[in-house]
């Protein structure tokens, strides 16, 4: 693979920018270990060209998708978890002039006059199943009575589901704001004030994305391992580039719940979104991670980049960034099974760009020197 010095320089920069990436849809909600969107476009920038198919087999929060509109690059995602459909969906949907209009109109009008005395529908079925667990203390009760009351308002709109799903993602980032691992919980004028800020900023956002109103973004909640079950592949061809971050082998990150008060969890951005959990933390990780050997993660994998292989051409370039608890044993592994998967690693320069946690930066080291590093960004394509 030919890139230039200049280009492998531009992409560890990329990686190293501390700069925040103004406007999109990016910041509609915090998904846990989610790409540096400027690594992103110089991946985009470096690897395809506008009209190409990129492909994200774990999408999480949906940061290759916004990118790739923005780009003017089609783009395909597919995340085994309800909650980053949801997310990754409303930061790529276009609304209407009309539509945001709607929604600033009836938000000034409902969110000032939420109170959290008085009457109301609870959600009894999402009780009944637990999604509002551990969401009950003293301190937050408030704030879920209004989002109680809000949700209910929401369902009973009389407008199409990406209004819906929107006024539920505004939602659900002030609900994050609020909650997930605060110690003090805001009041309900903090809230209320917070979610018409939030909607406000995100109805300014989603017009940075309408440019691109005619391009393809196609987002699945499946397992990665259906890809090749796919049928946008037929339509649209192979893609271009896959970029991705899959889960990390022996890494714990909460994709899946917020923190309340630092201790318990709760599955509530799941009610918000409207979206099925039912899965324990290995359900998203790929197994448990201190399962000897990290079986079921390596099998996982493996029949994850096998179903990939079958939709790819000689031409798709893979790029993914991945840590590693271990990588003294755990990255020869996962170079052995995407072996076995029928891809083969490349390089764009004579080093591998890794990142030391302690200060976060990347680095290029030559092959090999994998000590005290543990995040990686790797080069692959179809074995010939
Ligand atoms: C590191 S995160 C991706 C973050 C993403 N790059 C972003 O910028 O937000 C890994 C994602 O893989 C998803 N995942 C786990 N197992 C999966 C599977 N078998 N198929 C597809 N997605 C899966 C998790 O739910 C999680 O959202």
């Amino acid at each position: 693979m030919n890139v230039d010095t200049t280009k492998f320089t531009a992409i560890l920069d990329a990686a190293n920018s501390k700069k925040r990436v103004s406007g999109f849809t990016h910041d509609f909600y915090n998904y846990p270990a989610r790409f540096s969107p400027i690594f992103v476009r110089e991946i985009i920038n470096t690897f395809s060209n506008p009209g190409d198919l990129i492909l994200d087999p774990f999408m999480g929060g949906g940061t290759t998708l916004v990118e790739s509109k923005v780009l003017k690059r089609n783009s395909i995602g597919f995340d085994i978890s309800s909650l980053a459909y949801f997310v990754s969906k409303v930061k790529t949907t276009s609304l209407s002039t009309k539509e945001i209009e709607g929604i600033i109109d009836w938000s000034f009008t409902f969110i000032p006059s939420l109170k959290c005395t008085g009457e109301y529908t609870r959600p009894t079925r999402w009780i009944e199943e637990g999604y509002l667990r551990n969401f009950t203390d003293k301190s937050i009760w408030p704030i879920r009575v209004l989002m109680e009351k809000y949700i209910h308002a929401v369902e009973n709109l009389d407008s199409p589901p990406n209004v819906k799903n929107f006024l539920r993602a505004a939602l659900l980032k002030s609900g994050q704001w609020a909650i997930d691992s605060k110690r003090i919980i805001p009041s309900t004028d903090e809230f209320r004030n917070k979610l018409l800020e939030n909607i406000s900023e995100m109805a300014s956002a989603i017009c940075t994305i309408n440019e691109s109103k005619k391009i393809k973004v196609i987002c699945r909640n499946k397992p990665a391992r259906k890809i090749h079950l796919d049928g946008t592949f037929k339509k649209l061809g192979s893609p271009k580039l896959i970029l991705t971050s899959p889960p990390y082998p022996g890494v714990h990150v909460m994709y899946h719940r917020w923190q309340i008060q630092g201790r318990r969890e709760t599955p509530a951005p799941f009610w918000i979104a409207n979206g099925l959990d039912g899965h324990g933390l290995s359900h998203y990780t790929m197994g448990d991670r201190n399962q000897e050997g990290l079986r079921d993660y390596f099998l996982n994998i493996k029949k994850s980049f096998s179903s990939i292989s079958k939709i790819c051409d000689t031409n798709t370039i893979i790029v993914q960034v991945i840590a590693f608890s271990e990588p003294s044993w755990q990255l020869p592994k996962y170079l052995e099974t995407m072996e076995a998967a029928g891809f083969t690693e490349f390089d764009i320069s004579d080093s591998r760009m890794w990142r030391v946690v302690p200060n976060r930066k990347w680095y290029a080291h030559q092959k090999g020197s994998t000590n005290s590093s543990n995040e990686l960004v790797l080069f692959h394509k179809l074995t010939n």
